[in-house]
């Protein structure tokens, strides 16, 4: 491990952050301004020679209560910007006093550096499993005037090119005081023409975290959600690079906000090129009423740098996600196959036609059966029943138990699926509580779907649902559940809150979402949780912390998969993606694929079916009790080896990716090939990630090559005959 250091240099009132991977430097200025040196590589030893210069501006008026006409906040590159004090680039902040004054002036305190990490209270975070993970720095900055404090804390992890960094408000004034904006983290870049181009993830239902990158241009870009959600709209999860930045080469800085309510990630190209990047969450309706004593801790950013391209940047998401965001027993073990019923059945099942499913499953190896939507209240369709989290006696004939019963008594594990945090008009918990419903009194709500989010953030709304999951847990044997959301948030009014606080409600909700999740996945640890909304709505690294993994799409297109399986690997581990092999022609497309198509491109994340199983002919089902087999040898290769991107299936007609295992002695490469045509070209790709030195012989075909040559001079496609070809090939060294 090598040395985790924050050093604050005294005479030069410089931090710097190092663990030999990264360094990051913060300089206090003159009269106690914090300014942002530096984040990127790292390196030991600072001379104090890159301080910020100045230079006299026109317009760009100076810090308050010092005379000097070049030192201006307007261009200084700052660590979390004032507001109101002529620095006119997007505020970090905006705080409003009694006075209805929002102007503020942070300076410089003081600070502390701590081993470890300081707990987030109450929100997912980045953990430690011991103090010499990591170091802490917190620097507390303060109104020129008032009593406001404000925390910036940086985590600097061991052995990993990250920083985490999130903000605490205090209030020691005697009044309360109102946030209506405030980032968990502000960075100022200097030196745009490094980092000119900027990657997001934006999308849509079924087709959602499609890479896009563009050019950073004068002006403020923002990516956000204002859904009360992370959003198929937009993830959040950004990447600053360079124009040149490909896969392998090419510096990439990645934010990755660990929250899944509203967010934004603004950008700001400054008058002189410089970049301001703010994260946090969105401070469309939000606000935050603090009285005099209380904190605000918003939740937290993880920020990676790499100076190898945007694999090397994923890597290390991908190991921290795993290793120091998910937790419980489940985050290292290896997933069950599952059949899913829902493109099965949708609503139409009995108990007898979940049993034929269920024999089909076993005998094609098939590890697990889950009861998706329809199996409580009286739910045969999508307008009724959510809140009623009790069997639907009329259509599982064998109640609950007799179907879990049943599926182990197969050999298999059983799943349900729950949408708690909703509630349809027409359920008894309506019935019994309509104010239970999120609007605003004597105003209709608007419905989606046909249904309506609870107000989460009040602690009766949470315990109704609760109790009724955990009477279920209780008594029915259920190792799986899928963690809905079907609509976006609405009508955010909490008749609890008084009218200041009303900016409050979408942020508790999601509070009351985590404590939830914090309960339940505390007591019942031998439970897999996989997060989902209507597909990847909720895919971000929050709801990571007490999930798994997460329904990557409600798009189980074997050809749109490629693209949301491989934007979504920028910033999370393939741990977390599953992935369905389901009927043919596709359900949401219409398009036809191969069953190989479809399992080699679902094999590529955590694995699973979602069709009838009953359907299938005799070739269908040996075909699918191969891919069982297949699945189970590569499983912990594609789980947990790393993923390297090789061909972005966003270029043009070539896919290909690969998995190596950490000893580098086994790997997979998945190839992929869109469109075809008549005189076809010959493809070719590099591998990467292999040992040079080994020999490595793929398992099918018996054939040898050297890791050397597979990296340098590559390997052909297979000369694929007709659209949306695939292939797998593993190898392994001898
Ligand atoms: C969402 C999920 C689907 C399925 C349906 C059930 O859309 O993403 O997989 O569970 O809900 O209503």
């Amino acid at each position: 491990m090598s040395k985790t250091n924050v050093i604050f240099h005294q005479e030069e009132k410089v931090f710097h952050l190092n663990n030999g991977k990264v360094s990051y430097l913060i300089q206090i200025e003159e009269d106690g301004v914090v300014s942002h040196l530096y984040f990127g590589k790292s390196f030991e030893s600072y001379s104090n020679h890159k301080k910020y210069p100045r230079r006299d501006r026109g317009f760009s008026g100076n810090v308050p209560g010092n005379s000097e006409r070049a030192y201006s906040k307007d261009t200084l590159p700052q660590e979390f910007s004032s507001h109101g004090s002529m620095d006119y680039r997007i505020p970090s902040s905006i705080i409003r006093r009694e006075s209805g004054s929002n102007l503020h002036d942070f300076r410089y305190f003081d600070y502390r550096i701590e081993d470890g990490k300081p707990e987030l209270k109450g929100l997912p975070q980045v953990y430690t499993e011991s103090d010499e993970e990591a170091k802490t720095l917190v620097l507390t900055l303060k109104d020129r005037d008032q009593e406001i404090y404000v925390d910036l804390i940086y985590t600097i992890y061991s052995d990993r090119p990250t920083i985490t960094r999130s903000t605490k408000v205090r209030n020691l004034t005697a009044n309360s005081i109102s946030i209506e904006k405030i980032a968990s983290m502000q960075m100022d870049l200097t030196n745009s023409g490094i980092y000119d181009e900027v990657i997001s993830l934006p999308g849509a239902h079924v087709q959602e975290r499609q890479l896009q990158r563009e050019k950073i241009n004068a002006g403020i870009k923002t990516f956000e959600s204002r859904r009360g959600t992370t959003s198929h709209q937009m993830n959040s999860f950004i990447a600053l690079v360079n124009h040149d930045t490909n896969e392998f080469s090419g510096p990439a800085i990645g934010l990755n906000f660990v929250y899944s309510g509203n967010h934004s990630f603004e950008i700001e190209k400054d008058q002189i090129d410089q970049l301001r990047v703010l994260v946090g969450i969105n401070d469309y309706n939000f606000s935050w009423q603090l009285n005099s004593k209380e904190s605000f801790q918003t939740p937290e950013v993880i920020m990676v740098y790499s100076d190898s391209g945007l694999n090397q940047m994923s890597d290390n998401y991908h190991h921290l996600l795993r290793e120091r965001v998910a937790r419980g027993i489940h985050k290292d073990r290896q997933r069950p196959i599952l059949v899913n019923n829902w493109e099965a059945t949708y609503f139409d099942f009995t108990s007898e036609k979940i049993k034929k499913i269920v024999d089909e499953a076993a005998k094609l190896g098939i590890e697990m059966f889950v009861l998706d939507d329809g199996w409580f209240g009286h739910r045969d369709n999508d307008d009724s029943s959510l809140g009623d989290w009790f069997e639907y006696k009329e259509k599982l004939s064998d109640g609950l138990k007799g179907v879990s019963d049943y599926v182990h008594q197969k050999g298999l594990k059983f799943g349900l699926w729950f949408e708690p945090e909703m509630i349809s008009i027409d359920s008894k918990l309506y019935e019994q509580h309509p104010d239970y419903l999120m609007q605003e009194p004597g105003r209709s709500p608007s419905a989606s779907r046909d249904q309506h989010l609870l107000d989460m953030g009040r602690k009766e709304v949470r315990e109704a649902v609760e109790t009724q999951i955990r009477k279920i847990f209780d008594t029915v044997n259920i190792d799986y559940v899928k963690w809905d959301m079907n609509r976006s948030m609405s009508d955010a009014y909490s008749i609890i809150l008084n009218a200041q606080n009303q900016g409050e409600t979408a942020h508790r909700y999601l509070l009351g979402v985590y404590e939830l999740l914090e309960n339940l996945t505390r007591d019942y640890p031998e439970i897999l949780w996989e997060g989902c909304s209507g597909g990847g709505g909720r895919f971000d690294t929050g709801f990571l912390y007490y999930m798994p993994q997460s329904w990557t799409s409600d798009n189980t297109d074997a050809v749109e998969r490629m693209n949301i399986q491989y934007s979504t690997s920028l910033a999370y581990p393939i741990s977390s993606m599953t992935a369905h092999v389901s009927a043919s022609p596709n359900h949401q497309t219409g398009r036809s694929t191969s069953l190989k198509t479809r399992g080699d491109v679902a094999m590529s994340g955590v694995f699973g079916y979602e069709l009838d199983l009953e359907q299938l002919n005799a070739a269908e089902k040996e075909e699918i009790a191969e891919q069982v087999q297949s699945y189970q040898e590569i499983r912990p290769l594609v789980q947990y080896g790393d993923f390297i991107r090789l061909k972005s299936p966003y270029k043009g007609n070539n896919v290909a990716w690969m998995f190596v295992s950490q000893d580098q002695k086994e790997a997979l490469l998945f190839l992929g090939r869109i469109l075809t045509n008549a005189q076809a070209v010959f493809n070719e790709v590099k591998l990467a990630g292999l040992n040079k030195e080994f020999v490595y012989e793929d398992v099918e075909t018996k054939e040898k090559y050297y890791g050397d040559e597979l990296m340098t001079i590559g390997m052909y496609y297979p000369d694929f005959y007709g659209d949306y070809q695939t292939q797998m090939i593993h190898l392994r060294k001898i």
